[in-house]
């Protein structure tokens, strides 16, 4: 019986880098409440987990206010600027684990917004990420997310440069796509592509992995879409695929006899869930 574990499988480096973040906050400050901006990954497991520590999730603006002691951990997807500013004059200390590729996008849309460029964020507007890049731009900012939306996009005179950055997990295709709409209209164009390639290798070492064994284990939280995304490709290369939460979803009967299994896990899924599953797997043919 072999298994194929996918080297990709589980956290990308900024939500590792975000995780552990705070984990070691939570070590420094035993007499300090840790807060973190947001659920620090959507995993339910390790929220849980954090809750059990003390930690507490902050969900609007509106609940920094009853923050008088504690620290507050800015997760992968950052924030807008705004958020720093108020926490930073209600004097609230804070840990900023922002992943650097989002921060990047942040200082490209600073740089760009203060040399009075249009920006252009290609991406899903209610994503927080989005939102957070958003909070760094200037007034002349708008967010494309479908055809009709790069179609309908307009620049108000004096038209100026129109800078166009990417969601980080934007879909690369689709992307290229709505470029294409924008670049059509004429205006100067600056297009950083901003997306990043961890979800990509990601799932074509699914694809891969998938294509090549007979039984195939998903590990990840049901509602975590890039989990999800990493079921279809999977199964669509093969149909024994198996999407779970936790080792206690995985029924080993339901595997049959087969000689080769592959595992792959989202980007949320902690280490230690995956080592369960692939030890429990390697010992129970
Ligand atoms: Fe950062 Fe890429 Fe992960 S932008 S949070 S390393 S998906």
């Amino acid at each position: 019986m072999e298994i194929k574990l996918a080297k990709t499988a589980g956290f990308c480096f900024g939500v590792k880098r975000a995780v552990e973040t705070v984990y070691e906050e939570i070590k420094k400050n035993t007499d300090k409440k840790i807060y973190t901006y947001g659920p620090i990954i959507h995993n339910e497991e390790v929220i849980k987990e954090l809750a059990a520590m003390g930690v507490e999730v902050i969900r609007s603006e509106e609940e920094l206010k009853k923050i008088t002691d504690g620290i507050v951990i800015i997760r992968s997807h950052g924030l807008p600027k705004r958020v720093y500013r108020k926490m930073e004059e209600s004097g609230i200390s804070y840990v900023d684990a922002t992943c650097p590729f989002v921060k990047k996008i942040h200082t490209i849309v600073s740089r760009e917004s203060a040399a009075g460029a249009h920006i252009v964020v290609i991406g899903n507007r209610t994503h927080p990420e989005v939102e957070g890049i958003r909070g760094w731009a200037g007034d002349r900012v708008s967010i494309i997310q479908t055809r009709e939306e790069a179609e309908d996009f307009r620049v108000e005179e004096p038209a100026g440069r129109v800078c166009v950055v990417a969601q980080t997990t934007f879909n690369y295709k689709k992307f290229q796509e709505l470029v294409e709409i924008i670049e059509k209209k004429g205006y100067d164009i600056l297009v950083l592509n901003t997306i990043c390639s961890a979800t990509r290798k990601r799932q074509e070492e699914a694809g891969r992995i998938a294509k090549s064994v007979e039984a195939m284990i998903v590990i990840g939280d049901k509602r975590s879409s890039n989990t999800q995304k990493l079921f279809e490709i999977c199964n669509k290369e093969c149909l024994n695929t198996y999407y779970i939460q936790t080792l206690d979803d995985l029924d080993l009967n339901q595997l049959g006899s087969v000689e080769t299994v592959g595992i792959t896990a989202g980007a949320s899924t902690p280490k230690n869930i995956i080592e369960e599953v692939q030890n429990n797997v390697g010992t129970n043919f």
